[in-house]
């Protein structure tokens, strides 16, 4: 069976370290706990799919080191088509290196591994992926001009295609935004691509209707707590998130961006595909780590 939904992007082994507090500049703090999870932002979002009810495919790379196999397995026992996930010989695999304070606020240094070899020509050999597919996602973890490519092969085939611009240093090659269908950013990427600060609703609203025209389909910026904020041709909506009491909000957002696209590719309209993947967010950021923290669809059923 072809896979619905595709993503383009990178696989990490995620160690973190908890702390009640963020170590400063030249600080040595001692630390609470320690765990090694399978993470990166796009597979986080592969697995989140496919949990959450949609059929899914990676295209991606790993090093041929122990991380390598662990990553590809966290996806194969998942239901995750991964025969387009390649390892690359004498690379070693994406590593995350994550720091959680008792606040559950996260800081995150990323070595990219086999996530920097990823190709425009890499992501090429799996097109049939791409043109069996009704939803493609990419992130901005592997090279830009894979992404640059992969999201104009996705306008090309007519596929609904996302952007999680993320992370985001800066402003976006202004020929990407096209391309893009959803451009699903949170607070501080909204700022990043848009120049505009985002603090409330209302500065969200301008960021996203910035982002419109700049060229993106529609804008989705996520904003922790605050909800959502969905802007298209036709106005904003807000989507007030669940209140929970988190513990670690690392991949929340990859979570959301996973049940939205499953919800799209389960039949669900935009608005309801929006809060179910918030739903979901809100799971996860009661649990800790990526991978582990992404909720299965029983789960979210009343
Ligand atoms: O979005 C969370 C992810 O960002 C982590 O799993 C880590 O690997 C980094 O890519």
């Amino acid at each position: 069976m072809s896979a619905k939904v595709v993503v383009v992007g990178s696989l990490n082994m995620d160690l973190v370290a908890r702390a009640q507090r963020l170590p400063r500049a030249g600080e040595t703090l001692p630390g609470d706990s320690f765990f090694t999870v399978p993470g990166g932002k796009g597979a986080n979002q592969a697995v989140a799919v496919a949990r959450l009810g949609g059929s899914v495919a990676m295209i991606g790379n790993v090093g041929d080191d122990a991380y390598g196999q662990q990553l590809r397995q966290a996806l194969f026992v998942e239901g995750v088509d991964c025969r387009a996930v390649d390892t690359c010989p004498g690379v070693s695999s994406g590593v995350a290196l994550i720091t959680v304070d008792a606040a559950s606020q996260n800081c995150i240094v990323i070595i990219p591994g086999g996530n920097g070899l990823l190709t425009p020509q890499s992501v090429q050999r799996f097109d049939a992926l791409l043109q069996a597919a009704e939803v493609i996602i990419c992130q901005l973890e592997v090279p830009t001009e894979t992404v640059a490519w992969t999201l104009a092969r996705g306008r090309e085939l007519g596929k609904q295609v996302i952007l999680n611009p993320a992370p985001a240093t800066g402003p976006l090659p202004a020929d990407w935004f096209a391309n893009v269908d959803y451009l699903a950013p949170n607070e501080s990427e909204a700022e990043a691509l848009s120049g505009i600060a985002v603090t409330d609703l209302g500065s969200a609203r301008r960021a996203g209707e910035r982002l419109r025209q700049l060229g993106a389909g529609k804008v989705i910026i996520t904003l922790g707590a605050q909800g959502a904020l969905l802007v298209t041709a036709h106005g904003h909506r807000h989507f007030p998130a669940p209140q929970v009491q988190p513990l670690d909000t690392t991949a929340a957002g990859d979570t959301f961006i996973g049940g939205f696209a499953a919800g799209l590719v389960r039949g669900m309209e935009e608005g309801e595909a929006i809060a179910f993947g918030q739903r979901a967010a809100a799971l996860s950021v009661t649990r800790a780590g990526a991978q582990p923290s992404i909720p299965y669809l029983a789960e979210l059923t009343p």
